[in-house]
């Protein structure tokens, strides 16, 4: 289902990191956004300077605790990828007074306030949700553990935010001098019957399910997001002719058929946005290149077979797909 769109403006641009950007957004009459709960994101609608509609997915961080931000207005945080045209042109073109169209806000990573003991794990910028629910757990007074993990100090986003809002209940974890995160013993030592949160690099999410997993955790007890397909060094762009409505769109190395699809206005069937619920899934006529099937919904044999993909994460190596849709 495609959420209902509207306008919000840039009121401003601050730099968190070398390569991230918070951009704090209003609505134009100056009246609240729409509420929502930590954990939420937004779609984000906008054109490219040579006519390519783009969308992307964001986390909405919220007001800040240890800030006066105006009521009503939402923050996000855009990490600029030298692979990504999207996320070099928010940091190249953003600015105060840039109009923007946006989805309201989407709950598809919500914490769970029946929880005994919340367990927050970030990877790089999965900071985003992951600091809404930190603040709502801290509020909150609930018990939480965290540990906020990425290659260095310096490309950790909101570290100060994290160190007071976490204090004795939270953990920095810089790969680059620490090495990789002893995800078993993490785990092993929270209480029993905690539910983790995670979000981050597709590796990260399936090192915490794998780590869990030996634990004997109960797989509903590891809940992540992760926005689309990670990118991965082989992508590449591509077109994509929808036989049914007789249209050909370029699919960028970046972006997903799904957000292809959507940002040129066609409403294609999707839910999860990570290859898990089976809505998106979309008939293969032709293809002249092997399909990257990414998805954790169709078997084996239908991917195999190659007659089906879930347009949300999979995708073409090659120059041309033919679907039925
Ligand atoms: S949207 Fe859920 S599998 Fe693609």
């Amino acid at each position: 289902m495609r959420p209902r769109l509207f306008d919000v403006l840039v009121a401003a641009v601050r730099p968190l990191t070398p390569q991230v950007n918070e951009y704090l957004l209003r609505a134009p009459d100056g009246g609240p956004l729409p509420a929502y709960e930590a954990g939420a994101h937004i779609e984000l609608h906008w054109t490219m300077p040579d006519g390519e509609p783009m969308l992307r997915h964001y986390s909405l961080i919220g007001g800040d605790a240890l800030r006066d931000d105006p009521p009503g207005t939402w923050r996000i945080a855009v990490q600029r990828e030298d692979r990504a045209r999207g996320s070099a042109d928010i940091h190249r073109r953003f600015v105060p007074g840039m109009t923007l169209t946006c989805s309201h806000p989407l709950h598809h990573f919500r914490i769970d306030r029946r929880d005994g003991h919340s367990v927050l794990i970030a990877g790089g910028i999965g900071i985003t949700p992951i600091l809404s629910m930190l603040r709502s757990v801290a509020r909150r007074g609930c018990s939480f553990d965290m540990v906020y993990t990425a290659r260095s100090a310096e490309r950790m986003a909101y570290r100060q935010e994290v160190e007071t809002l976490a204090g004795t209940h939270g953990r920095l974890h810089d790969t680059g001098t620490q090495g990789r995160l002893d995800l078993i013993a993490y785990l092993a030592a929270q209480p029993a019957g905690a539910t983790a949160y995670v979000c981050g690099p597709a590796s990260l999410i399936q090192a915490v399910k794998d780590a869990a997993a030996s634990l004997g955790w109960d797989p509903a007890r590891v809940r992540s997001e992760t926005f689309a397909a990670a990118p991965s060094a082989d992508d590449v762009g591509f077109d994509v002719e929808l036989r049914a409505s007789g249209r050909t769109l370029r699919v960028p190395a970046g972006a997903t058929i799904l957000d292809t699809l959507t940002a040129a206005g066609l409403h294609p069937l999707y839910d999860c946005r990570r290859g898990e619920c089976g809505l998106c899934p979309v008939p293969v006529l032709a293809a002249d290149g092997p399909l990257r099937h990414r998805d954790r919904y169709l078997s084996a044999d239908e991917r195999a077979a190659g007659k089906s993909l879930c347009i949300c994460v999979s995708r073409l190596q090659g120059d041309l797909l033919v679907l039925d849709a």
